[in-house]
This record gives structure tokens, C-alpha cells and sequence, in this order.
């Protein structure tokens, strides 16, 4: 391959910049230019009103004083038209019109069923896990994952000092989609009493009994790290407990937020209970030095894939070992929790 194509796509993650540096910086090595798509598939579609805003040529000075940032200089986006299959034909004949060979995809599971399209078309692609939500299966860690973890972990500490001194509990949400590894990872390494995550069902019932549990064991404060897609699996009938509790009449089941999931644990434990949404921080900030060092060896490896005309693969980490797997089976996301942290979590509260 002569030319190759690179591209940011889905929420942003730490480390994206990192990727996208080593993606070029291994091209021009390996005698190949780079074209940088803008805004996820947007730019390939060339969606905007000025070409020079959908793609650029990157050059070794484009990367420069990026390793280090947070965020994605190629910007990102969510392109929903791109599920269907006359824009990925588009796509492909865009690529091919700019003389781009091979794509590198950086994002998460539906940046992979993107790249996956392409690939059924018979277009080269390299997908490269770039998501803060850990949340696919082929892979143990993808870019970013490490990064929003320390920046929750630093905040959930900061809230840790303030419930003590108030003897309060505290409910924190995390991101992660429809994944919890932000949040059991979150609650680990903060000693947090509890976590909840979507893969496991729970009640209100129970996490206010755990609330009661521990203040009557003489803790100051409760600390529940709450993954945001455990929404989807609260079993409590929410009707019923807000029907009960005169402070909770206000609450309408359908559209729960963390504060009525705090009040109701309050009503339900008696103990004084705050939310905490960590949002955005989460996706921002300077990538630890785990996530440039993973982006670095995975950028590089989707640009030596696409040297030696190996394809249609997702790069990623097992057992400290770089890995390329079948993009149409690594786009999968991952159901189930990790039950030995999960476990800790408990035994060590
Ligand atoms: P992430 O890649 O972080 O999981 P999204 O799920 O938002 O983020 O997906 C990012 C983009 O990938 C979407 O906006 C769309 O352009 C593309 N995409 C997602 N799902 C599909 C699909 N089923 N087919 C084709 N493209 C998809
Ligand atoms: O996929 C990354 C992520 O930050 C998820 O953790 C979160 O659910 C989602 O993106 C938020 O997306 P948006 O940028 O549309 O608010
Ligand atoms: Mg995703």
C-alpha cells in the first residue's frame, strides 16, 4: 500500500491523539502517506460544505505535540447515516478516488460494525479499540479505558473525603454504556462499599439494607459507584417504593436520575444519601502513560498489518500480547462482568 487512510469515530477517547500519531509516524516509516478523515465517517463521506474540513494529508509535523493531549485533533462524530449500505458505497468510492488504500478505524464497538461494512465491501480496514468503556470482548483493554478510570478514581476520592466528614453515603455514576468495567474498576481501587452495574440486576431494597449494613459496622461514608446503563437493570417495582415514602412522590418511575436514586436509597435507609454524575471529566484529560504506551504499540501494529496486506482485523491486548482478531467478531461488545473484582470489591469493603 502507498496511502492510507486513519479516522477518530464514537465518543472520544484519551489516547486517540497517541493512536493517531503512531498510525502516521509508522506509515511514513514504512514509505506510506496518510490522509486524516475528519469527524468519524463524516469525513470520508466528505459531508462538509469545504473539502479541506472533511480530510487532510498528515505529515510528521501534523503529530507533533500530540501524545500527550487529550481529546482527538481529527475530531469525532456520530455518523448514524453510515449504517446504511449506500454510504458505505460511497465511502468506499470516496476512498479510492483519493487514492487511500487501507483505513485504520480508532473507536469503539460501533466504529468496528462501521469498519466491519467497509470491509464486506472488499475494502481493507484495521479497527483500533479506542473507547473509555472497555467494552469489548476480543480485547482486555482498550485506549482510554485507563485514563477515565484514574480521572473517576481521583474523583470519587475527593467525594470520599467530604461524605466522611458529613457521614453520608454516596451514589456516583460512571460512563461506560452498557458496560460496567469503568464503574467495578472505579470501586476497587477506591474501596468503595458497593458498585452496580448493568450485567447485574439489583434493588434499591437491597443497596439501602448494604447502606444500613454499613453504618451500623461504624463506617463514615458509603461510597456506591453506579455504572449509568444499571438503570436497565434496577429490579425494585419503583412505583411501589415511591408510593410508600412521602419524600419520593415526585419521582416518576420511567426517566430515573442518580439524585431520585439517591433520595429513594435515603428514604429506604435513613441514612442521608448525595449523587455525584462524574460525566465528561471522565473523557477529557492528558492520557496516562499506560494509554500511550498501548496506543503507540497498537497504532503501529494496524500500520504493519496494512504493510503486509493482512486486513479486516482488529488490533488489541491479550495477556500483555498484541493480538489481531476477525473485525466481524471483535465489534461484539461484552456481557458479561468480571465476577473476581466484582467478588474483591465485596470481601474488601
Ligand atoms: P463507538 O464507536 O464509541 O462505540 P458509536 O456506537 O457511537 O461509538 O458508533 C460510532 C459510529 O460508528 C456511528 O456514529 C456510525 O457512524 C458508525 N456505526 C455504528 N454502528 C454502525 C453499524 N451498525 N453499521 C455501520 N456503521 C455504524
Ligand atoms: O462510548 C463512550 C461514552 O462516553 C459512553 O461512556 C457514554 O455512554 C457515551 O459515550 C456518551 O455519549 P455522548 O458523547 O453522546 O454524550
Ligand atoms: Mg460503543
Amino acid at each position: 500500500m502507498k496511502r492510507i487512510g486513519v479516522l477518530t469515530s464514537g465518543g472520544d477517547a484519551p489516547g486517540m491523539n497517541a493512536t493517531v500519531r503512531a498510525v502516521v509516524r509508522s506509515a511514513l516509516q514504512n514509505n506510506m502517506s496518510v490522509v486524516g478523515f475528519k469527524r468519524g465517517y463524516n469525513g470520508v463521506l466528505m459531508r462538509s460544505s469545504v473539502q479541506t474540513d472533511d480530510f487532510t494529508m498528515l505529515t510528521a509535523r501534523s503529530v507533533s505535540d500530540k501524545i500527550h493531549r487529550g481529546g482527538t485533533f481529527l475530531m469525532t462524530a456520530r455518523c448514524l447515516e453510515f449504517k446504511e449500505r449506500q454510504y458505505q458505497e460511497q465511502a468506499v468510492k470516496n476512498l479510492k478516488l483519493l487514492g487511500v488504500e487501507g483505513l485504520v478505524c480508532i473507536g469503539g464497538d460501533g466504529t468496528f460494525h462501521g469498519a466491519n461494512a467497509l470491509r464486506e465491501l472488499g475494502y481493507p480496514v484495521i479497527g483500533v479499540p479506542g473507547t473509555i468503556d472497555n467494552d469489548l470482548d476480543y480485547t482486555e483493554v482498550t485506549i482510554g479505558f485507563d485514563t477515565a478510570l484514574n480521572t473517576a478514581c481521583d474523583c470519587v476520592n475527593k467525594i470520599r473525603e467530604t461524605s466522611d466528614s458529613h457521614e453520608r453515603a454516596s451514589i456516583i455514576t460512571v460512563m461506560g454504556r452498557n458496560c460496567g468495567d469503568i464503574a467495578v474498576s472505579t470501586a476497587l481501587a477506591c474501596g468503595a462499599e458497593i458498585c452496580i452495574i448493568p450485567e447485574k440486576p439489583w434493588t434499591i431494597e437491597e443497596i439501602a439494607d448494604q447502606v444500613r449494613w454499613g453504618v451500623l459496622r461504624g463506617k463514615r461514608s458509603m461510597i456506591m459507584v453506579f455504572a449509568e446503563g444499571a438503570v436497565n437493570s434496577l429490579k425494585s417495582n419503583v412505583a411501589e417504593i415511591c408510593a410508600s415514602h412521602e419524600s419520593l412522590s415526585d419521582i416518576s418511575p420511567r426517566h430515573l436520575s442518580s439524585s431520585q436514586i439517591a433520595m429513594m436509597i435515603e428514604a429506604l435507609s435513613g441514612h442521608e444519601t448525595r449523587a455525584t454524575v462524574l460525566g465528561y471529566t471522565q473523557r477529557g484529560g492528558s492520557p496516562t502513560a499506560a494509554d500511550r504506551i498501548l496506543a503507540s504499540r497498537l497504532g503501529a501494529y494496524a500500520v504493519h498489518l496494512l504493510r503486509d496486506d493482512q486486513y479486516g482485523l482488529a488490533v488489541g491486548m491479550r495477556k500483555g500480547e498484541l493480538i489481531a482478531d476477525p473485525i466481524e467478531t471483535a465489534m461484539h461488545g461484552r456481557t458479561a462482568a468480571n465476577e473476581e473484582l466484582l467478588s474483591l470489591i465485596t470481601e474488601l469493603s
